[in-house]
């Protein structure tokens, strides 16, 4: 895809969470500067308590909350949602669903997620207790493509802080989550404009 002209052309991208969405934040953030490529025209959470729910809502971002994870019915339902809104890019974003394969192969290549990991070290869940407990001196997060093995797609971007000996499960949470909102808004201007 090739660089946008003039703010009314932005990409239109999806952002799927389930709790927080600090991430969702920072990609909402970045979108609203000028030389932004994208826009966020939905939120999509499984989870009818996900606090970044209330943020898609005050930003006026149309907003869904249904697990589609369940049923084949559903996953189809939101595959024409994303048709219907023209959307290039689905971002997950602490999105705690395995996506189903048939997904993931009819929207082929246009998903991507973040991990607080540098991949393709520490799949899955608690990283970094992982990462403490085998003295790693640096760990940090992975933006990738999602395909059908959890967390193993092709990376795009990966940022990296030094932990130090002073470092709890709660300290390096909070470098890493510092850095995934500076990389996650990068690596989807790379994919849209250079993939
Ligand atoms: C992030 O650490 C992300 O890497 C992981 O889930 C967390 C989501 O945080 N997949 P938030 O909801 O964006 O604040």
């Amino acid at each position: 895809m090739k660089k946008l002209s003039g703010k009314l052309n932005k990409y239109s991208i999806a952002v799927f969470i389930s709790g927080k969405g600090s991430n969702l934040k920072s990609i909402t953030k970045n979108s609203l500067k000028k030389k932004a490529s994208y826009k966020v025209k939905l939120v999509l959470s499984n989870n009818k308590k996900a606090k970044g729910i209330l943020y898609a809502k005050k930003q006026n971002i149309k907003n869904y909350t249904f697990d589609f994870t369940k049923s084949k019915k559903l996953g189809i339902k939101v595959l024409k949602i994303l048709k219907r809104n023209n959307i290039k890019l689905v971002c997950l974003a602490g999105f705690m669903k395995i996506l189903p394969e048939y997904f993931i192969k009819l929207f082929n290549g246009k998903i991507i997620n973040i991990h607080p990991s540098l991949l393709p070290k520490y799949k899955g869940l608690n990283t970094h207790k992982r990462v403490i407990n085998n003295n790693e001196k640096y760990t940090g997060c992975t933006v990738h493509y999602v395909n059908k093995s959890l967390d193993a797609g092709k990376i795009i971007l990966q940022k990296k802080v030094r932990i130090t000996k002073k470092d709890t499960i709660r300290s390096i949470k909070k470098k890493v989550i510092k850095i995934e909102h500076e990389i996650y808004p990068l690596a989807i201007e790379k994919v849209l404009i250079n993939p």
